[in-house]
């Protein structure tokens, strides 16, 4: 049988080094012994933790959260039954279901004080900075969440996070609509109470339209983990350190916020509000491939083929125009996918549409605001960012995290006091750099 270990030649020495192969990888820190570092910048090839959670091909297109094809999750499940999955590892029983149901909806409510501080914000304040600041004002709320080690604290704290997110997500958005705040309504569904809290004017009770309600839900369930992205990135870096859930969230949340992450839906709708019109779209194509532009909801990391998550979206986008009229924007995202995916550029480069690209021309049909889309990114992901928060500080070999870097700087040189450097500079070099 082959031996499962990498032999290195180090040619300055001439030393040999057996190095062995554990899951497909070598440990970084066996270069240690070879007088080496690994250079990652933006970890392209570095696994960082062990994953049960999210599987991705990127080649092939597949994702499964917890060996559960997205496509089936999103046919047959619910976003709380996946939630439960992702958090807990296994579907629910019927009784587990009910129970989880109950404790999430036990903690839609939020402090009174929190609805102050939210209203302390300025009356146009982007609702992701709302939600940013305000998860991170919940760990004031709970100062217990700090025991990180305690597995029923953790317990608490993603049930709190996960019933509270929406509530936060739909009063941030009727702040700046300057619209009284809608409570939760625990007999709607997690997505319909979340559009109750959203929309519900004079009415005695909303009512959300069946086909939208479901449509959130899957979009909901297609964004709720994605293994290890930019944000569950950030919310592992902060948990390695051991702060409670909610600062971790905030700094995750924080992450998402981006224009190349969770905000990207956000840029797609501008985008293409921007082109107007099929015909403009052969210019765009051109100003992304001179690299002028991005085109935003194109390309991905891990995926080297269609994004499973964007042919989901596809198709129910045709069912959310069925109750709210078609989203002209819909044409122009077909004509912009069509030329792109026959373009040298784009083929070359493997660009496909991502999750981005079409969800938010539904949100917009469905009349959520454009600043709301990578809030609505972020109440899903908060199942996937507790479940992957959960395995790290459960994880017998993780550390803080304290990468280590390649110091290109000056080597020691004298301290040179104020009167004898030059004007702009110090005495030998002018300033020039990043800030
Ligand atoms: N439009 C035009 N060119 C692109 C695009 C794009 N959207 N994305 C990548 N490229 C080009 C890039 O210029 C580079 O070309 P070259 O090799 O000639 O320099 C090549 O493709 C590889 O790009 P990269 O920046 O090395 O790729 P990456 O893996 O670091 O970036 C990405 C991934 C998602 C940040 C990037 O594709 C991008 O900026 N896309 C637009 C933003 C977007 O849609 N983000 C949502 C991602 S999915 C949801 C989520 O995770 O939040």
């Amino acid at each position: 049988m082959a031996k499962e270990t990498l032999t290195v030649t180090d040619n300055r020495t001439g030393k040999k080094y057996e190095v062995p192969i554990e899951n497909g990888a070598v440990r970084a820190t066996e270069l240690g012994q070879m007088g080496l570092v690994s250079y990652d910048p933006a970890l392209l090839n570095t696994a960082v933790c062990e994953s049960k959670i999210s599987y991705i091909d990127g080649d092939a297109g597949i994702l499964r959260y917890r060996g559960y094809p997205i496509e089936e999750l999103a046919e047959q499940s619910t976003f709380l039954e996946t939630a439960y999955l992702i958090v807990k590892g296994e579907l629910p029983t019927t009784s587990h279901f009910r129970m989880w149901q109950h404790n999430i909806k036990t903690h839609t409510l939020i402090h009174e004080n929190l609805k102050h501080f939210i209203e302390g914000f300025r009356y146009d304040a982007h609702p992701m900075g709302i939600l940013i600041g305000t998860v991170g004002a919940l760990s004031t709320f709970y100062p217990e969440a700090k025991q990180v080690m305690d597995l029923e604290s953790r317990r608490v704290q993603t049930r709190r996070l996960i019933g509270k997110m929406p509530t936060i997500a739909a009063f941030a958005y009727r702040h700046s609509r300057g619209l009284p705040y809608i409570y939760p309504d625990n007999e709607l569904s997690y997505t319909g109470n979340f559009l109750s809290m959203m929309f519900k004017m004079t009415e005695l009770k909303y009512r959300p339209d069946p086909i939208l309600e479901h449509a959130l839900d899957v979009l909901f369930i297609l964004h709720a983990d994605h293994e290890q992205n930019c944000s569950s990135t950030t919310m592992r870096t902060i948990g390695s350190s051991l702060a409670d859930p909610y600062s971790a969230v905030a700094g995750a949340a924080a992450a998402l916020s981006g224009p190349r992450h969770g905000s990207a839906n956000e840029e797609v709708v501008h985008m293409l509000h921007e082109i107007g019109s099929k015909d403009n779209v052969a210019s765009v194509i051109k100003q992304a491939k001179s690299g002028e532009k991005r085109l935003t909801g194109f390309g991905h990391r891990v995926y080297k083929n269609y994004d499973p998550r964007a042919k989901i979206i596809k198709r129910i986008a045709y069912e959310v125009f069925e109750v709210t009229g078609k989203n002209p924007l819909i044409d122009i995202a077909l004509e912009l996918e069509r030329i792109a995916l026959q373009d040298d550029y784009f083929v070359t480069r493997r660009l496909y549409p991502n999750v981005d690209f079409y969800s938010g021309i539904i949100y917009e049909a469905m009349g959520l605001p454009v600043t709301m889309f990578p809030v609505l990114f972020a109440i899903a992901r908060t199942a996937g960012w507790m479940a992957q928060w959960a395995e790290l500080v459960t994880d017998e070999e993780q550390k803080i995290t304290r990468p280590k870097q390649l110091y290109l700087g000056h080597d020691e040189r004298p301290y040179v006091p104020l009167d004898q450097r030059r004007d702009g500079g110090a005495l030998e070099t002018e300033v020039s750099g990043p800030l």
